[in-house]
């Protein structure tokens, strides 16, 4: 594996505006502030061959994606990004390149769903691949469930819906011990408030879809790592056998909103903060998971490992699934919506909405109660979120 990159002197608020974007002030260049948007599929070449200004054909090498990936790397201090069609197309390149058939799994019980259906419904079934889920909130219980067949750990930390964290440095050294390699999902810290393969992740994954793009406009994922190895792989598998890259809008698009990540994140985590602070003091809400909050039972880890809590706030209600229902329904200013991370506050029901497609027992024993709502936090004024949220639970 490469040394990681040195960290840029310069701050992460100026990487985010400029890295990857240099203006072209050669002959012939235009001098472009902002990453022109390149359309074409192909590129004309002067003779057959290795065209001099490096472009044959969108699919393997595009100007507009690569400079997304170079910003993306910059972001996560990564030697190697790759930007894709989706962050489930990121999960699914990446699982591609490292796993073989018959290889086996140690996976975070409280990853996002659509990376547990990959796992279950497609890998599992049609490669042999066995995936052991594990409470990895223990790092006994990753260490124990670790096999000499294991080829992969994959993490997710806060995790998706209930904010639950791993320990991604002692995860890491456990996957070193036996060559394994550790994925970690940042989609909701992003690279602003942790940085998964400074603390031993082998490669990381985002949904781009969410807070690096910020603005409900564009699907995306993103993919970082430092070792040279496992960036070909993966570049290979992504180029030539599945062709899951992100499309020259949306690359540009993910450029724009990542200029304001730091800003938004800020934001995010002050509006998260005064919300997980309100719902703790109310009579109507049963519990708050908020890795900001003192009472998260991991909030000393939050600490040590992350710059910051991230924007996303879930809750129990005193009540049912009806009425848990109800209450999401009926706000006003958090829009009832799956997916999380952009501007505008969310609210769902993940029983009735995101989690729907899992059966009550697991779903349940997951922790995904009847009465459990997930509120992404937007950056509108706290004040407003908090009396929209008050009118709902009054109501209740
Ligand atoms: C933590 C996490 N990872 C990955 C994904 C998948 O991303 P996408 O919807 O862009 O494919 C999601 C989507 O909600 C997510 O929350």
């Amino acid at each position: 594996m490469e040394d990681p990159p040195a960290r840029s002197t310069q701050a992460f608020e100026t990487e985010a505006i400029h890295a990857g974007e240099e203006p072209n002030l050669d002959p012939g260049g235009t001098g472009d502030l902002v990453s022109p948007i390149h359309l074409s599929s192909t590129f004309a070449m002067d003779e057959a061959g290795d065209p001099s200004h490096g472009y044959k054909y969108s699919r393997l090498g595009n100007p507009t994606r690569e400079a997304l990936d170079r910003r993306v790397a910059t972001l996560s201090d990564a030697a190697h990004a790759m930007t894709f069609g989706s962050g489930m197309a990121a999960i699914a390149t990446t699982c591609l390149t490292v796993l073989e058939s018959g290889d086996h799994v140690v996976a975070f019980d409280g990853i996002y769903g659509g990376t547990k259906v990959l796992f279950d419904d497609y890998l599992a079934e049609h490669f042999d691949v066995s995936v052991e889920y594990v409470d990895a909130t223990d790092v006994d219980a990753v260490a124990d469930a670790v096999t000499p067949e294991t080829a992969l750990c994959w993490m997710e930390s806060p995790t998706n819906p209930l904010l639950k964290l791993c320990d991604v440095e002692a995860i890491g050294e456990i996957a070193d011990r036996h060559d394994a390699v550790l994925a970690v999902d940042n989609t909701f810290a992003t690279p602003y408030f942790q940085h998964p393969l400074a603390l031993g992740a082998d490669v990381s994954v985002y949904s781009t879809t969410k807070y690096l793009n910020g603005h409900t406009d564009s699907i995306g994922g993103a993919v970082v790592t430092n070792d040279d190895g496992l960036a070909d792989g993966i570049r290979f598998v992504q180029e030539y056998a599945l062709g899951a890259m992100l499309a020259p809008f949306d690359c540009y698009l993910v450029l724009r909103g990542s200029k304001t990540l730091p800003l938004r994140m800020r934001q995010h985590e002050a509006n998260a903060t005064r919300v997980a602070n309100y719902l703790t003091d109310h009579e109507k809400v049963t519990a708050v998971h908020y890795p900001g909050l003192e009472s998260h039972p991991q909030h000393d880890l939050a600490t040590r490992q992350m710059d910051g809590f991230g924007g996303v706030v879930s809750f129990e209600i005193d009540g049912g699934g009806a009425e848990a229902r109800a209450f999401a329904e009926s706000l006003d200013l958090f829009t009832l919506a799956v997916s999380l991370g952009s501007v505008e506050s969310l609210i769902e029901h993940p029983a009735s909405m995101s989690a729907s497609y899992v059966p009550e027992a697991e779903r349940l024993a997951s922790g995904i109660t009847d009465s459990l709502i997930r509120a992404p936090v937007g950056v509108e004024s706290a004040d407003d979120l908090i009396a929209d949220l008050e009118a709902g639970l009054r109501h209740l």
